[in-house]
C-alpha cells in the first residue's frame, strides 16, 4: 500500500491546463493536464490513485470530483501530464460539463493525488474484477505492473453494458499486444449477446464464483482489486470470500454507491461539548465542533485546505488519522478493515464521541 509523503496529502488545489480530451464512448471521456515542471512531485502518483477536480456552479456553489488517473505511472520524478478518465452520471454536473464543454486550453482545478487502492509494481499473479468506468484506476494499475515488472501476471475481469459502452478499448486491446503471454482479459457483458466466449448477463456474486475457479488458482493469486459500482464490489468480495482468499489480499474500491446502501451507524450520545485538535501540513489548530456536524466540515471552518472531495464516505480524500478520543462514522466505503484497525477514520463520517478528539491528515 502506497504511503503518501504530506505534500502530497494536503487539500491545495493547482489550476491545470487541459492538454487533451478524448471521447472514449458516447457518454465518457479521458482528459489529460498538463502538469508544469515545477508541480511534477506533487502530482507524482502511485498506480491506482484518483485526482479531485474542481469547479464553480453556476450558482456559486463549489462542487468537487474525484476520478482516476489512468495512466501509467512510469516517471519517478512525477508525470507531465495526467490523464484521468470521466464517464457522464445522470444529473453530474461535473461529468456533463467534461463531456459537453471542457476543451484543450481550458484549465481545471485539480488536486494532488490520493487513494489507497493502489499496487506498486512487484512480482505475482494479480487480478482486477471489474465494472463499467472501474477499470480506469486498474488500467493504470495493470499498465504500470506489466511495464516495469517483468515477473508479475495480471489477469482482467471486466463488465460492462454493451461492447459500445466500453471505456479504454484500445488501451486493454494494446496490453493484450505487449503482454500476450503475461496479460489475460475476460471481458463479460451483461446486455448484450458476445460472438465468442462468455455469455451475456451480470458479474454477479453466484457468476464470479462459479468462473473464478475455472480461470485461474484463485487461492494463489498474490492481490484482487475490485473497483465499481457496489454491488459488484460486494458479490465479488463475497465470491473471493467464499472461495477461501484471505481478506488481506483483497482491494477494494466502489465508485458509485446508491444512498441507502448503508444506513448511518446507531446514533451514540454525543458530549455536549466537543473540539477537534486537527494536524494538517505540519501545522495544528483546536476547533469546537458544533452540534450535529462532522469532524472535518468543523476543520474546514478554520482550515479551507483540509482535502476533502465526496463528503459522502466514498473517496477516501477526508482521510486522517485518530490520534486520541473516539469517533463514530455515519458510513465508510473507502477505508479497509485494516486501515480502520490502525487508526484511520473518514474525517467527513466521523462526529465526535468524546470532548475531545485529534486528528492527523498527515499521517
Ligand atoms: S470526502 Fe470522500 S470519503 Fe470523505
Amino acid at each position: 500500500m502506497a504511503r503518501q509523503t504530506p505534500a502530497a496529502r494536503h487539500g491545495a488545489f493547482h489550476p491545470l491546463r487541459v492538454a487533451e480530451v478524448d471521447r472514449l464512448t458516447d457518454d465518457s471521456v479521458a482528459v489529460s493536464f498538463a502538469v508544469p515542471p515545477e508541480l511534477r512531485g506533487t502530482y507524482r502518483y502511485a498506480p491506482g490513485q484518483h485526482l479531485a477536480l474542481r469547479r464553480r456552479s453556476v450558482d456559486g456553489s463549489e462542487i468537487r470530483r474525484t476520478y482516476s488517473i489512468c495512466g501509467p505511472a512510469v516517471d519517478p520524478d512525477g508525470p507531465s501530464t495526467l490523464r484521468v478518465g470521466v464517464r457522464m452520471v445522470e444529473g453530474g454536473e461535473f461529468s456533463t460539463f467534461a463531456l459537453k464543454e471542457l476543451a484543450v486550453g481550458h484549465t481545471v482545478e485539480v488536486m494532488a493525488p490520493a487513494g489507497r487502492f493502489v499496487l506498486e509494481p512487484k512480482p505475482g499473479h494479480f487480478v482486477a474484477v471489474v465494472g463499467g468506468s472501474g477499470i480506469t484506476p486498474v488500467l493504470s494499475i495493470a499498465s504500470t505492473l506489466l511495464g516495469r515488472e517483468p515477473d508479475a501476471h495480471f489477469c482482467l475481469i471486466r463488465s460492462d453494458r454493451t461492447a459500445a459502452s466500453t471505456m479504454f478499448v484500445e488501451e486493454v486491446a494494446d496490453l493484450k499486444d505487449r503482454y500476450p503471454d503475461r496479460f489475460q482479459l475476460v471481458h463479460v457483458l451483461s446486455r448484450e449477446e458476445q460472438q465468442a466466449g462468455l455469455p451475456s448477463g451480470r458479474l454477479d456474486e453466484a457468476r464470479l464464483t462459479e468462473l473464478l475457479p475455472a480461470l485461474l488458482p484463485v487461492t494463489a493469486v498474490d492481490g484482487w482489486f475490485l473497483c465499481g459500482p457496489y454491488g459488484l464490489v460486494q458479490g465479488a468480495e463475497r465470491a473471493l470470500h467464499a472461495l477461501g482468499v484471505p481478506r488481506d489480499r483483497v482491494h477494494q474500491e466502489i465508485f458509485h454507491v446508491d444512498d441507502g446502501a448503508s444506513a448511518p451507524s446507531l446514533p451514540v450520545p454525543a458530549p455536549a461539548r466537543s473540539a477537534v485538535t486537527a494536524t494538517l501540513d505540519g501545522r495544528s489548530g483546536s476547533w469546537p465542533v458544533k452540534d450535529g456536524e462532522s469532524l472535518l466540515d468543523a476543520v474546514l471552518r478554520n482550515r479551507a485546505d483540509a482535502p476533502y472531495a465526496c463528503k459522502g464516505g466514498v473517496c477516501g480524500t477526508c482521510r486522517a488519522f485518530l490520534v486520541s478520543g473516539e469517533v463514530r462514522m455515519d458510513r465508510n466505503f473507502a477505508l479497509e478493515q485494516e486501515e480502520v484497525g490502525a487508526g484511520y477514520v473518514l474525517a467527513c463520517q466521523s462526529h465526535p464521541v468524546t470532548e475531545e478528539v485529534e486528528l492527523d491528515f498527515d499521517r
